[in-house]
């Protein structure tokens, strides 16, 4: 069992099964969905590799204490965890399958920005931006996070999260309720425009995807990038988000935050 209570603000455990165990005061939250191996193979770099198991990663949603529903609710905030196992998918890093988020009706097509914390193990993130068609690709990036770290998803990059260490790695999520995950962009394309994978050297490397075109080299950036936002401090997001639900209102409202938001990338 792995305790993330000291990490998260919430007192839960991570099972050997990559389950999370829900402690008293929290009250029992059911598994949302399971990423089954088989969704995977068509976004992976070798399609033909077999199986480390039938279920590569666990999403938990909208976990909150109990006094915190009514404020989440009126705030359109929900906040979830994600225990992604250190397996390998071939040379390939385990990984979220990978999404886009639509643009917010009403907004000049800017969509829903996303906060992650990494409650457990080593994380690498990979964030990519198209046109508005998704034909070319304008910016890719990367950011290495550890525990404790958070990493702000800009508006309109496409994302996923990279399981680079030995151990389970277990992130939490806040992000407005109103979002709507777009994930063809991804799957058309056969994953995103780089494939994470394991370097004997440098412990990771970022393998090309042939079906993307003239994609811009991959930039590594820092979290420190990241910190003009009060939900990146030192500290649980979760409680620095029930605190102050305003501090979380660019995950509602990014075009209020725009120059904030390109600071990250610029
Ligand atoms: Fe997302």
């Amino acid at each position: 069992m792995i305790n993330i209570e000291k990490t998260s603000g919430l007192p839960i455990e991570v099972t050997p099964e990559y389950k999370l165990k829900f402690n008293p005061p929290l009250r029992e939250f059911p598994l949302t969905f399971a990423r089954k191996f088989s969704e995977m193979v068509p976004v992976l770099l070798n399609p033909n590799i077999t199986a480390p198991a039938e279920e590569t990663y666990f999403v938990y949603r909208g976990i909150h204490m109990p006094e915190h529903q009514q404020i989440l609710r009126a705030h359109h905030l929900t906040y979830d965890i994600t225990v992604i196992p250190s397996f390998m998918l071939g040379e390939e890093f385990n990984h979220t399958v990978g999404h886009y988020h639509a643009p917010k009706p009403g907004t000049n097509n800017i969509a829903h920005p996303e906060v992650y914390e990494v409650l457990h193990g080593e994380a690498l993130v990979l964030l990519q931006k198209m046109d508005q068609n998704f034909e070319k690709t304008i910016n890719v990036l990367a950011v290495k996070a550890r525990t404790g770290e958070k990493v702000i998803y800009p508006p309109n990059y496409g994302h996923i999260m990279i399981n680079i260490g030995s151990e389970v790695l277990v992130v939490a999520n806040w992000l407005s309720t109103d979002y709507k995950p777009l994930y063809e962009p991804v799957t058309q394309r056969h994953g995103m425009a780089y494939y994470p994978v394991k370097d004997e050297v440098e412990g990771f490397k970022f393998v090309p995807n042939g079906n993307y075109k003239d994609t811009p080299a991959l930039r590594m950036i820092d979290t420190k990038f990241m910190t003009l936002f009060a939900v990146t401090a030192n500290r649980p997001m979760y409680l620095t988000g029930t605190d102050d639900p305003q501090s979380l209102d660019f995950l509602n409202n990014p075009e209020k935050y725009a120059v904030e938001l390109s600071g990250i990338t610029s």
